[in-house]
């Protein structure tokens, strides 16, 4: 998918400007990191891209299409090609972690054996096999977030969407996290991810918009965490 911001301005009343003049462009296959300090605007930017939030001035295109003008019954056919992981992630902590996988592909009426076949997948992927059974609770945070990236691959989106997704693993399981988004995005997923982690986008050399109150204030190929 190629997603277009032109002119976005967000403004939360009364008066917030979370994001400010935001001109880019990201295009289909791209790996592309969003950093920036708290509150810059960051899950802004990403809520727009899921169109949870709609610009207060200006426009977002995926694939020419803007975003505004989508029509209400067209949204769950958009989002169901989207993987997200939201930085507020939730599971539901009735179910295990096999369910809360199949969950998603179930509301989407996916066949019961390709629900089956996907979920046994991504649980591999992330590496949660022996915890399959197990519900959220009986999880460490960090495990609870690898089960909501499997969540979001489940339904191989085009486009995956994913807030601080390893903020809060230890080094070895971000990196983990990373190889999975690496091959995903080298399969032709588009990435967008904010992150603070600082090793990861030094590591895996990418696309880097950096915000700053609201705008982008440096947006660089393979670029590392802090400007040359
Ligand atoms: N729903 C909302 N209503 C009012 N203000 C909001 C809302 N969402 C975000 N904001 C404000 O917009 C600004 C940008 O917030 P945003 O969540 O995009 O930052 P962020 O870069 O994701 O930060 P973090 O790194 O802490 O996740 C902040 O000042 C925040 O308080
Ligand atoms: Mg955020």
């Amino acid at each position: 998918m190629n997603i277009k911001f032109s002119g976005v301005t967000k403004i939360f009343k009364p008066d917030i400007v979370a994001v400010r003049d935001i001109d880019i462009e990201i295009k289909r296959g791209e790996f592309v990191y969003i950093i920036g300090a708290t509150g810059s605007g960051k899950s802004t930017l990403l809520h727009m891209i899921t169109r949870e939030t709609l610009p207060t001035k200006g426009s977002v295109s995926v694939d020419n299409l803007n975003l505004k003008n989508m029509k209400d019954r067209e949204i769950p056919y958009y989002r169901r090609d989207v993987g997200v992981v939201a930085q507020d992630f939730k599971l539901i902590s009735s179910l295990t972690v096999f369910e809360n996988i199949a969950f998603v592909m179930e509301t989407m009426s996916v066949p019961p054996n390709l629900v089956k076949y996907r979920a046994e997948k991504v649980i591999d992927q992330v590496g949660l096999r022996r915890r399959k059974n197990m519900r959220p609770l009986q999880l460490s945070g960090g495990e609870q977030q690898r089960v909501a990236i499997a969540r979001a691959l489940a339904n191989t989106p085009s486009l995956f969407i994913a807030d601080e997704p390893t903020g809060n693993l230890d080094y070895h399981t971000s990196d983990d996290i990373m190889k999975i988004l690496m091959s995903i995005n080298v399969s032709g997923v588009t990435i967008v991810m904010s992150t603070h982690n600082q090793s990861i986008v030094d590591t895996y050399r990418q696309r880097v918009i950096e915000m700053s109150q609201g705008r982008v204030v440096r947006d660089e190929p393979g670029g590392g965490y802090f400007a040359q």
